[in-house]
């Protein structure tokens, strides 16, 4: 199986679904070889919950990384696609590359341009 998508799959347990019940997990590969990982984390007002993509990509970004790829996992019946909001942040660090996976070892493979074609072009990071 995909190394990146095996530490989605690890750092999925780590997931705070308790409303919903469904964890979700991340793994990004940057270019330095290192990969960061988050889970999705949810709170009573389930907008202010923060999916498992922007839970790993903050993270990347903030300790200085440029992330590659991407690997998202869920126990789904298809291979789980990132949710709007995700894909405007997905966009924003890009190109990044995206494995969208289940537990059955499904696999799909997209880039953060393709998820989200016409996008609000990123302003000049400082
Ligand atoms: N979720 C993610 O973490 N990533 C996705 O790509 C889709 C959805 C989370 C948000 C929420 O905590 C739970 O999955 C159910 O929607």
């Amino acid at each position: 199986m995909d190394k990146l998508v095996a530490h989605a799959i690890k750092a999925r347990e780590a997931g705070s679904a308790p409303y919903s019940g469904y964890k979700v997990g991340a793994a990004v590969l940057c270019d330095d070889g290192s990969i960061i990982t988050g889970a999705n984390i949810e709170v009573a007002c389930s907008a202010a919950g923060v999916c498992a993509e922007r839970v790993a990509l903050s993270q990347a970004i903030y300790l200085g990384k440029r992330p590659k790829i991407i690997a998202i996992v869920a126990d789904s019946e298809k291979p789980i696609p990132p949710c709007g909001i995700c894909r405007q942040f997905l966009v924003e660090f890009s190109p990044l590359s995206v494995i969208m996976a289940n537990m059955n070892g499904d696999i799909r493979r997209s880039t953060a341009y393709k998820l989200l074609p016409v996008r609000y072009e990123r302003k000049k990071r400082v």
